[in-house]
């Protein structure tokens, strides 16, 4: 099995160009099935999450091709409702197949996706949701079947703003006759991203990026090029690598309204970051401050994508810290892997006090998730000696070239087969 080994201590330096976001291309790729349509998608991640849309897509009938960081996909020929199991368990985000396939054919069998363990994740606003368009679903044996030929736009009021929900109410609703309006809306960047892939294809959306999305059905969709957004996960994750090495690296590719969240706690902790247009340079501290607050919050707010990141950082800071998860139930994996290195960490339900040590020392460890996996990885960075990494195919889903990239930044990192 795969693994990453480092030896921590080297200053990280020099330049990353961001790739695109991962959770921008999943929504889109999946909203590619709609219109039968011709899609060119440039800035589209290598990464295993895209992997499996790619397979699912194909699976369904879709014409596809990749070229570099090119991917074509003609719908037209799409002849299947059935997601593949093992493929749709593989990601949770192929539950936004649901919105996607009704639009186009009126009907579509999923398994309950998978994904990340880190909560119960239901799913359970997105089939309120589909039924209030006029979906009929059952669920049997670990299936669910959706039908609705002809989906009617309606108010929806969610009770959170869930990213997933409301990309699939806005992928169901592409077609359906009629306004559709959803309330509590979430706000992620991704979502407006979804927004402009959709209505350069022709779509009716306004409001993505507020908590107000209105949707006006279509009846068709044109053939489009689009090129996805930066990930801003992946841009924050080398941020932290450079704070954590008091390293100076600069991101190219970045678009900086999507960071202020991650800007502001990282200066709280001691960076100096500078900024122009498309571009930021982060230098990390002699001493890292402890941060007195992280609350993990919906948009605008600290991404839960990035607690565990900071988590790593704020180890080794000088003084006590406190992170609160409000999004996820169980999002503190990494904490008894980052204690094997000598993190003193504490939880209490969904709250993290994090003591600062003097410094982290190299151990085996297991990624457990996606970004609790990118957090050893940036702890593996800092850390005294030598430090193990199993299970990296978690980290495999989020993060492009990250092993060699870091090498590049002067890490002493190197992926054992
Ligand atoms: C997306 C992101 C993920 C990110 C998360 C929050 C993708 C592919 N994934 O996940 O990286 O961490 O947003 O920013 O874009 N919930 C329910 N019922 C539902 C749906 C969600 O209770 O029907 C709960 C979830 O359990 C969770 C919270 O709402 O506690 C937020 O989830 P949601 O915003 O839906 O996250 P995802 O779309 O799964």
């Amino acid at each position: 099995m795969e693994k990453l080994i480092l030896y921590g201590g080297n200053r990280l330096t020099g330049e990353v160009s961001v790739s695109g976001a991962k959770n921008a291309i999943l929504p889109i790729l999946a909203a590619t099935v709609i219109g039968g349509n011709e899609s060119t998608i440039f800035n589209v991640p290598k990464l295993r999450d895209v992997e499996v849309m790619e397979e699912i897509l194909i699976a369904l009938g879709c014409n596809i091709k990749r070229v570099d960081n090119m991917m074509w996909v003609d719908s037209k020929p799409l002849n299947q409702i059935k997601i593949p199991d093992e493929l749709a368990r593989e990601m949770r985000s192929s539950i936004i197949l649901m919105g996607a396939m009704l639009s186009r054919c009126g009907e579509v069998i999923i398994s309950y996706p998978g994904g990340c363990e880190i909560g119960p994740r239901p799913i359970d606003m997105h089939l309120k949701a589909l039924k209030d368009l006029g979906a009929e679903i059952e669920e049997s044996h670990g299936f669910i079947y959706s039908k609705g030929k002809e989906l009617k736009g309606t108010e929806i009021q969610l009770d959170y703003p869930s990213v997933g929900a409301t990309e699939n109410i806005i992928l169901a609703a592409i077609k359906a006759k009629g306004t559709t309006i959803i309330r509590n809306a979430a706000r992620e960047p991704e979502i407006v991203d979804l927004q402009n892939y959709l209505n350069k294809a022709g779509a009716k959306i306004n409001g993505a990026g507020t908590s107000i999305v209105i949707i006006e059905g279509v009846d068709q969709l044109e053939n489009v090029t689009y090129n996805t957004m930066p990930d801003r996960i992946v841009a924050g994750t080398y941020m932290i690598a450079s704070a954590i090495t008091k390293g100076e690296i600069i991101l190219k590719n970045v678009i900086i309204d999507h960071l202020q969240g991650v800007i502001a706690k990282l200066k709280e902790a001691g960076c100096l970051i500078y900024s122009d247009e498309n571009s930021l340079k982060i230098i990390g501290p002699e001493k890292i401050n402890s941060i007195e607050m992280v609350q993990t919050l919906p948009y605008p707010g600290f991404p839960t994508d990035m607690q565990a990141q900071i988590m790593a950082l704020l180890s080794i800071a000088n003084g006590t810290s406190i992170i609160s998860e409000t999004v996820f139930e169980n999002r503190f994996k990494h904490v008894e892997e980052l204690i094997r290195m000598g993190a003193n960490i504490k939880t209490f339900g969904k709250v993290a006090i994090i003591k600062g040590v003097k410094e982290l020392t190299g151990a085996k460890t297991t990624a457990k998730d996606l970004r609790g996996g990118a957090s050893l990885v940036l702890a593996g960075l800092a850390a005294k000696g030598k430090t193990e990494i199993e299970n990296i195919y978690h980290i495999k889903r989020g993060y492009e070239n990250f092993h060699n990239t870091l090498r590049e930044l002067g890490a002493h990192i190197e992926l054992v087969k």
